[in-house]
């Protein structure tokens, strides 16, 4: 018997990295899962995988910036499945060309960011919530990230929807908490994605990795695991919550580094 044994979950952006595992996982312990994702080709080569590997999935087109695309993927979730159980909001986007200091940044790009990043968590979870309490409950997850609890130089805009995703998942707990309903999200550091790996210069990545309590880079497996663990009952008592999934990157005195130099120094 899986750990989500026949939940019905819908993924946003699941057809690569963080979702991509969650969604395995997910259908690894027993669910069924919707993967919606702007790379239709993607999401339903991920599904057809986890169909390879014995599991139950169905991948299809989503837009996360657009109501209509939201709402097509959780009616089809709900068409395709009989209900829905899981709702994970993992789509997230950032742009480090545009996304700048709060003086120079694109106010589209703004705009944007808060659409895709933090509109479509309030959308997803718009519709998903009638289904959720017409069958009794479920649970939503939302992604948040490391940047919405610490300020940066850049990405102004990604930092502050992800703080936004913290307290809307907090407001939809205590909204929907009564209806058996409960709602966490998952605030990852730098995690290794297939992307991540190609986009990011080594020295970029070890400058990452120094700053980690751990010896090691964060994996997908490893916000896909807490995702899991979320999404089954095995969480039951836990609402409103984010849990942060950093390699202890934040929880150290940021002079620490500077300051062992200087300790050094004067040996
Ligand atoms: N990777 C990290 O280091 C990291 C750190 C903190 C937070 N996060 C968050 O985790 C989530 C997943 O990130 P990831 O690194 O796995 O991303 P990724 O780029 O590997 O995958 C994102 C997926 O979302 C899809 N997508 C993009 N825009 C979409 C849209 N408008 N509608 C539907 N699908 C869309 C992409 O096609 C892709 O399959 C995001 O919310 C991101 O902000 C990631």
């Amino acid at each position: 018997m899986g750990r989500v044994n026949d939940k019905v979950a819908l993924i946003t952006g699941g057809a690569s990295g963080i979702g991509l595992s969650a969604a395995t996982l997910l259908a690894k312990e027993g669910a069924k899962v919707v993967i919606g994702d702007f790379n239709e080709e993607g999401a339903k080569e991920a599904a057809a995988s986890i169909k390879r590997d014995g599991g139950e999935a169905s991948g299809l087109f989503l837009d996360a910036a657009k109501e209509e695309s939201i709402k097509e993927a959780v009616d089809f979730t709900v068409q395709q499945y009989g209900t829905l159980n899981v709702l994970y909001n993992n789509v997230g986007l950032t742009n480090l060309q545009k996304d700048l200091d709060v003086v120079n940044m694109d106010l589209e790009e703004w705009d944007r960011l808060m659409n895709v990043n933090l509109k479509s968590v309030l959308l997803g979870s718009r519709y998903a919530i009638p289904y959720m309490k017409k069958d009794g409950g479920g649970s939503i997850i939302n992604t948040a990230s490391m940047a919405g609890f610490a300020g940066d130089s850049i990405r102004s805009a990604y930092g502050a929807s992800k703080a936004g995703v913290v307290n809307l998942t907090r407001y939809i707990a205590v909204q929907y908490g009564k209806d058996h309903i409960r709602c966490n999200a998952v605030a990852p550091g730098l995690i290794l994605t297939p992307a991540a790996k190609n986009n990011m210069p080594e020295e970029v990545l070890g400058i990452f990795e120094k700053f980690n309590a751990l010896p090691y880079h964060g994996e997908p497996e490893d916000i896909g695991n807490a995702v899991l663990f979320l999404a089954s009952d095995e969480s039951k008592f836990m609402t409103g919550q984010t849990l942060q999934i950093e390699g202890g990157h934040y929880i150290g005195n940021p002079t620490m580094s500077d300051f062992n130099a200087f300790m050094q120094q004067q040996q």
